[in-house]
């Protein structure tokens, strides 16, 4: 068969390297695509945003299968055009995406279902917001209620901070229309993790557990990014934990949004704090992880395009998901100056150096394929993944691995992972 991938990140060169295990498939082409991703699927110079012209492709080229991987297609409804087309396509339709699309809907969802999130206020004026502010407690979170890159959320010490955050938010409006509604919720202390959901519009699997690291520096300082790195499975997402989430969140979410007349079909990503009160959803996604992706897929044992099928045709409940016993780190190798100004254009030099080794692998984020070679063509530029026995096996090799290659202004954290060493 023939399968077409929409995106052109880490997350979508992970999904990629999945189905091209597949036996049933035998072709693959994603929509931009990237460098790395043009080692095993023909890129296609279209935007993921290009909806029609993405389907006309899809149409003229009979592919069987479109699996969207980013979020702005989803949330602006692609799914949907596709179904209108007759195409089959994995993803959430957009009635289904707002999950992502917009805080404010999924902050409402979690309070009308009851699924354990944290107490939160919404406001479309930045005077209500700030008066709400006066009498708040501290740390408080701020979020743009739209899609903002990962980019916006505000965690703010003090009410100067918070007036701050507000102001870039709705005033400024550093994430355009994202920051026309604000929402403004309680800070949660605890660990967090990332769950996967493979889910069919009535059942839901989780995959294996995993990890982020959202802040640019180490010791988790700097600004927020789409994510430096990651580690799978998360030690601190006990069996215990996985039951309580399991009754109280991933079953009732699918249920919310079927009685909301939006079945979810897709991959629903919940972000998790474990706090000392029990597991709260800190936020839903509407698509794989960026890097969650390149930790979890490689542990999976399942022929990714089975599940997908079983997602989309409402018969996940018989499929069992299976993950390695081992673990995955995966180092983020970004371009110096990211989230903010960044050079592009690098020459990456050392991606050969993984070929042929099994447990290793190099997943691309920001590249583009010149004829001088691979260069840098974005803030996150490649994803190093190694695999180990366990979590501290996982991250000495990826540690090794992330000096195999090479490029002018590489940057990355040294501590991804340290969550680990506090395993007893
Ligand atoms: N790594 C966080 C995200 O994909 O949104």
């Amino acid at each position: 068969m023939k399968v077409l991938i929409i995106g052109s990140g880490g997350r979508e060169h992970a999904i990629a390297w999945s189905v091209s295990k597949s036996k049933r498939v035998d072709k693959i082409y994603c929509a931009p695509g990237n460098g790395g991703i043009a080692e095993i699927a023909e890129c296609v110079n279209i935007s993921a945003m290009e909806f029609n012209k993405l389907a006309d492709f899809a149409q003229e080229n009979n592919i069987d299968l479109t699996i969207i991987g980013m979020d702005d297609p989803l949330v602006g409804g692609i799914v949907d055009v596709f179904e209108e087309r007759g195409l089959r396509v994995f993803g959430p339709r957009k009635n289904a995406a707002i999950i992502e699309g917009s805080k404010k809907f999924s902050k409402d969802l979690m309070k009308k279902y009851d699924i354990p999130t944290c107490n939160y206020e919404t406001f479309n004026s930045p005077e209500e917001a700030l008066l709400y502010l006066e009498n708040a407690n501290f740390p408080i979170v701020l979020k743009a209620d739209g899609l903002a890159l990962g980019k916006g959320v505000l965690i703010c010490n003090n009410l100067q901070e918070a007036e701050a955050g507000v102001a870039t938010i709705m005033l400024d409006r550093q994430f355009g229309e994202a920051g026309d509604t604000i929402v403004i919720e309680d800070f949660m202390t605890g660990r967090e993790a990332s769950v996967l959901c493979f889910c069919d519009g009535t059942n839901i699997k989780p995959m294996t557990s995993a990890q982020d690291h959202k802040r640019a520096k180490d010791g988790d300082e700097g600004l927020n990014t789409g994510g430096m790195g990651t580690f799978s499975p998360s030690p601190f997402y006990t069996d215990e934990i996985k039951k309580f989430c399991e009754e109280k969140i991933y079953k009732p979410t699918m249920d919310a949004m079927k009685a909301e007349g939006r079945d979810f079909v897709g991959i629903l990503f919940v972000g998790l704090m474990m706090t000392e009160e029990g597991p709260r959803v800190l936020e839903y996604n509407a698509r794989f992880g960026d890097p969650e992706a390149q930790v979890v897929l490689p542990r999976m044992k399942n022929d990714i395009i089975d599940v997908i099928d079983a997602c989309i045709d409402g018969k996940l409940d018989e499929i069992e998901l299976e993950f390695e016993d081992n673990a995955a780190v995966c180092v983020i190798l970004a371009s110096a100056g990211y989230p903010e100004h960044y050079d592009k254009g690098k020459l990456i030099k050392g991606l050969e150096n993984f070929k042929g080794k099994d447990g290793y692998y190099v997943f691309h984020a920001g590249t583009k394929k010149t004829d001088e070679g691979i260069v840098t063509n974005g803030g996150r530029v490649l994803g190093i993944t190694a695999k180990g026995s366990d979590l501290k096996e996982a991250r000495k090799n990826a540690y090794e691995a992330v000096s195999w290659v090479d490029f002018e202004n590489k940057y990355m954290r040294n501590d991804i992972g340290k969550a680990i060493d506090d395993i007893k």
